[in-house]
């Protein structure tokens, strides 16, 4: 099977349809039930666009997305841990990632996924509240975040001042009825959007229909 890097551990399996993959950095360990695959003597994770939002980007076309090995990167909003483990596949063992996840109920699954994956540093705290998890975390690469909350875009910008690097990257998962119900995903973007400008240069919108309703990512760039 022939296969096609994209970015820091990420690639394109060319099958009849295209396959997105990430190499395994704890072989044998499936995380939610994706497929592994063994090309080449390497163990490679299937990434599930309907289960990931930062698949789903890839699958949409996805371009600015500057997460290589090695890289530190800040997750808020990490759940179990599905998308995070991608990115701790991403940035391989020689990368950080700190996933900051407000419930310990989520929280738990993340802090046993954590055990295997020894660049993972699970952080059970309100994304709100950076100054609970600052003495922790390091000046960042890459800030990713997908909270589903109104105020989502005031977290992100407040996370970006204290731990985003100058120049860096970030994604934003919006969930468009999460800030207002009554309107359309496309307003909604382009206000967010709008509202970001101020403190980045914003790269690239993405509506992330068909794999995720009324979701987008916006990748920016820190000013
Ligand atoms: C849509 S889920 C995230 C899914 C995850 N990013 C993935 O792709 O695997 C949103 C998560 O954000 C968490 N969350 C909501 N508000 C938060 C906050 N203020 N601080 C940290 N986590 C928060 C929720 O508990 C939930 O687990």
């Amino acid at each position: 099977m022939e296969l096609r890097k994209i970015t820091g551990n990420v690639y394109w399996a060319m099958t009849k349809s295209k396959l997105l993959l990430t190499k395994n950095l704890v072989a044998g360990e499936s995380v939610y039930g994706e497929k592994l695959l063994r090309i080449s003597g390497q163990e490679y994770r299937e990434w599930i666009p309907i289960r990931s939002k930062l698949s789903a980007a890839f699958y949409k076309g996805l371009k600015t997305v500057a997460i290589p090995e090695g890289s530190k990167v800040l997750y808020l909003g990490a759940s179990s841990g599905t998308t995070v483990s991608h990115v701790s596949d991403m940035v391989g063992a020689t990368g950080e990632v700190y996933a900051v996840e407000i419930s310990e109920e989520m929280g738990a699954n993340l802090i046993l996924l954590a055990e295997k994956r020894k660049n993972l540093f699970p952080i059970i705290e309100d994304a709100r509240k950076t100054e609970t998890y600052s003495k922790f975390v390091p000046k960042c690469d890459f800030l990713y975040q997908d909270v589903a909350q109104r105020d989502q875009v005031d977290i992100f910008i407040k996370n970006s001042n204290v731990f985003l690097k100058n120049g860096a990257y970030g994604a934003l998962a919006i969930k468009t009825k999460s800030i207002d119900v009554s309107k359309p995903s496309r307003f909604i973007i382009e206000q967010t959007v709008n509202s970001l400008k101020r403190n980045f240069i914003v790269q690239e919108s993405i509506d992330l229909f068909p794999y995720q309703r009324d979701h987008a990512l916006i990748i920016v760039r820190k000013k």
